[in-house]
């Protein structure tokens, strides 16, 4: 196992960005096993506050204690650590009951997000769950690599576009709240014929230019950087659905993706997700292996999957 710094913060890697059953829970528990074996050490925080099911792909309890813990009587994370069966890799569920995960206030989550990055650990896997609520986005937005997981249909692409575009905005509007960029974005939107604006990003292009928010809103658009994995594929074209969408992203939002790679349907992941096993892709499945290898390599290597077409 690789030796720990004491002084370096974990990585942060958020998986989400996508509608109900794209697959984000089973790719953060692949990523994770995957990263484990390879000797880094791991900790998968479950941060679907409603539908918290991390554990399960485990074959474990439902956790005694999870996020409440933290929010409401103040438990260190790393007391809420759980095995999960995996050497290198332990478990923190975010089952919030008893707290309406719409009471988390934002400096609760600052906080939460600063107590993550001290823990004892090389990665920190987040699975935030679907939906576009502020405490998605927000985690979406503190995560060093923003990790979307996209099915191949059309509800699930436009499902994402609102998604990256809801947290491209809050990431304007929180970085120029002194500016007010609310009501200068609002404004200039107001009066697009005008100004000859076709879309959003016609409107980004527009507010680049202008002083003070301009230089800000490039350096918020360069950091802002989605990973994009395509999961239930079902044949070789859907393999190039990635890379429409990443051209998608620049040219109607400004954005850069890298499209890190794709996993094809196969039923032997639902059967044993539904057996409680994690799923070990075995010798019959060596497709499978190569295609985990392909999106984690790429992710750890700041690279993306290159596309022969043919
Ligand atoms: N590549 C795949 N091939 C076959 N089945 C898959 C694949 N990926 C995921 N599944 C199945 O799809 C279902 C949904 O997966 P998962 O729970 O990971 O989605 P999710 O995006 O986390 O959903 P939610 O947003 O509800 O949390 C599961 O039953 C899982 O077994
Ligand atoms: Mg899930």
């Amino acid at each position: 196992m690789e030796k720990l710094s004491s002084k370096k913060e974990a990585e942060i890697w958020v998986i989400g960005g996508s509608k109900g059953g794209t697959g984000k829970t089973f790719i953060a528990s692949i990523i994770g096993t995957y990263l484990a074996r390879k000797g880094k050490k791991v900790i998968l925080v479950d941060a679907d506050l409603g539908g918290a099911n991390l554990h399960s792909l485990f074959g474990i309890e439902r956790p005694k204690k999870s996020l409440t813990n933290f929010f409401e009587t103040k438990a260190p994370l790393n007391e809420l650590l759980v095995e999960t069966g995996i050497e290198n890799m332990s478990l923190i569920t975010g089952d919030i009951h008893s707290l309406a995960s719409d009471n988390i206030k934002y400096t609760q989550k600052l906080k939460l997000f600063r107590h993550i990055k001290k823990l004892n650990t090389q990665y920190v896997l987040i699975d935030v769950g679907a939906g576009t609520h502020n405490n998605v986005i927000d985690t979406f937005l503190f995560a060093d690599k923003k990790i979307a997981v996209l099915v191949p249909e059309l509800l699930a692409i436009e499902n994402m576009y609102h998604f990256v575009k809801n947290a491209l905005f809050r990431k304007l509007r929180m970085a120029l709240r002194a500016y007010d960029f609310k009501r200068i974005a609002h404004e200039t939107w107001a009066d697009r014929e005008t100004k000859k604006i076709r879309n959003l990003r016609g409107l980004i292009d527009y507010l680049m230019g202008l002083p003070d928010i301009g230089d800000i809103i490039q350096e918020e658009l360069s950091d802002f950087k989605i990973c994009l994995i395509l999961n239930k594929i079902r044949n070789k074209q859907d393999i190039f659905i990635g890379a429409s969408i990443k051209s998608t992203f620049t040219k109607y939002l400004g954005i850069s993706t890298q499209y890190v790679g794709f996993m094809e349907y196969d039923d032997s992941i639902w059967r044993s997700i539904r057996q409680r096993q994690p799923f070990m892709p075995n010798q019959s499945s060596s497709r499978l292996t190569k295609e985990i290898e392909l999106f984690t390599e790429n992710l750890l290597r700041g690279k993306e999957m290159r596309l022969l077409k043919g």
